[in-house]
């Protein structure tokens, strides 16, 4: 088998990835080693930048997320007594979109299928050869056991944290910068119709809460809890009762409903780079990872192959290194501002258990939520700042 970008990871970066180079009339292949069921059943982020809702309907793929996503102007921030909406469109003339990564994922998978790129799922033993030249390799089995090589003219690692690609550039020398949270996220999908219309991201003694939603007859919440937490500690009525503790508010309450679904995720925040080895270059989780508390991940993913897609095509089809060469220092000048956005709001809104940071992040959400300059640099990088920083 022989392709110009082989593309390994049907996550969002991949299959937007061989989207984006097929648009441009470059070939590609995919390979994952999941199953398709599998993929379009992870339940993963939901809040899309402008950016990201544009990129996907310009590529063809937004269609449904034209219909079904809710578009949001704006989220509200709490602390006990107030709840501030932050004005999207006033503050920095952007939107956020509300539509699942899962949904993303399918749309992608079927647009892909239907005459685009081929896509092999439950492929195994993918490992990769002659990087460092121009004719880099990728070894695989396919789902009916038959050893494969596909031959590329470059690699794009977009195997999300656990995948192949990452291990090959470290081995070159790569840098890793990681910071573990003390705080992990306990979330639940509930049939409920949502109390409110924004995100409501809300501080309390107790801890932080977040109130999302999927649909309108479906609300995603979320509640800080210690790392070592178990589920099993945690039966519905307690999920409720410190979501109606840390969301109070005169006159308000929260819409409880069936829970179908809980788990608690941890939060960590992990960067390498650089995000090339010669013919591969890595995207998405394969590179970094944030904490969810900035809505970033499958942002940056996007923001990633998006500038990969360009360099891509320039290489290929121009002959030209240029973009290659440039693109892992763009893509984490983008990975550091989000890197740092998801910490600040992650450090704003979680309790640590020590009064004196309690009374700086309240002091900090006072600031945000009565000066418009404060709230404008919230406001920029929660929609999303320009493609390059
Ligand atoms: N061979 C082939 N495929 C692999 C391998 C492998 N060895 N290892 C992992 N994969 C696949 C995974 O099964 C997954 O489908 O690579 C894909 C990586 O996809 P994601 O983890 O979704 O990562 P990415 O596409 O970068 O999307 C980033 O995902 O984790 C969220 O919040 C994050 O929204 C962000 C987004
Ligand atoms: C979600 O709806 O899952 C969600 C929303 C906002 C976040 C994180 C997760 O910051």
């Amino acid at each position: 088998m022989r392709t110009q970008v082989g593309i390994i990871g049907a996550g969002p970066a991949g299959l937007l990835l061989s989207r984006l180079l097929a648009l441009q009339g470059i070939d590609s292949v995919v390979l994952e080693n999941r199953s398709r069921e599998y993929v379009e059943a992870r339940i993963r982020a939901r809040i899309l930048e402008q950016h990201t809702a544009d990129t996907l309907t310009a590529a063809g793929v937004g269609d449904r997320l034209q219909r079904q996503g809710l578009e949001h102007s704006g989220i509200h921030l709490q602390y006990p007594g107030t709840r501030h909406t932050l004005d999207f469109p006033s503050l920095c003339g952007r939107t956020v979109w509300v539509y699942g990564q899962t949904e993303v994922t399918k749309d992608l998978i079927a647009t892909q299928l239907d005459g685009g790129p081929p896509l092999l799922f439950c492929v195994f033993d993918v490992h990769l050869e002659d990087v460092d030249t121009d004719a880099p390799r990728i070894q695989f089995t396919d789902a009916a056991g038959t050893p494969q090589v596909l031959e590329c003219d470059v690699v794009a690692g977009a195997d999300g944290f656990h995948g192949v690609s990452r291990p090959v550039v470290q081995e070159a020398g790569e840098r890793v910068w990681e910071r573990t949270y003390p705080y992990a996220w306990l979330g639940i999908l509930a049939d409920a119709a949502p109390a409110t219309d924004e995100l409501i991201y809300a501080w309390h003694p107790e801890g932080f809460a977040l109130y999302s939603m999927r649909s309108p007859p479906v609300s995603r919440l979320y509640l800080q809890v210690d790392p070592s937490e178990r589920i099993e500690d945690w039966p519905d009525e307690r999920i409720w009762d410190a979501l109606d503790t840390r969301m109070a508010l005169e006159s308000w309450s929260v819409n409880r409903g069936p829970v179908t679904e809980k788990s608690i995720l941890p939060m960590r925040s992990f960067v390498s780079a650089p995000m090339r080895r010669g013919r591969l270059f890595l995207a998405g989780d394969a590179a970094h990872i944030v904490p969810p508390t900035g809505a970033k991940g499958l942002n940056l993913a996007v923001a990633d192959v998006t500038l990969l897609a360009q360099a891509l095509v320039r290489l290929l089809r121009e002959k030209e290194t240029d973009l290659v060469d440039s693109y892992s220092d763009r893509a984490l000048a983008r990975v550091w501002r989000c890197t740092h956005f998801s910490w600040f709001m992650t450090s704003m809104l979680h309790r640590s258990g020590d009064d004196f940071d309690a009374e700086l992040q309240l002091s900090q959400l006072r600031r945000v939520c009565s000066s418009e300059t404060a709230a404008r640099e919230l406001a920029e990088n929660y929609t999303g700042l320009p493609l390059d920083l």
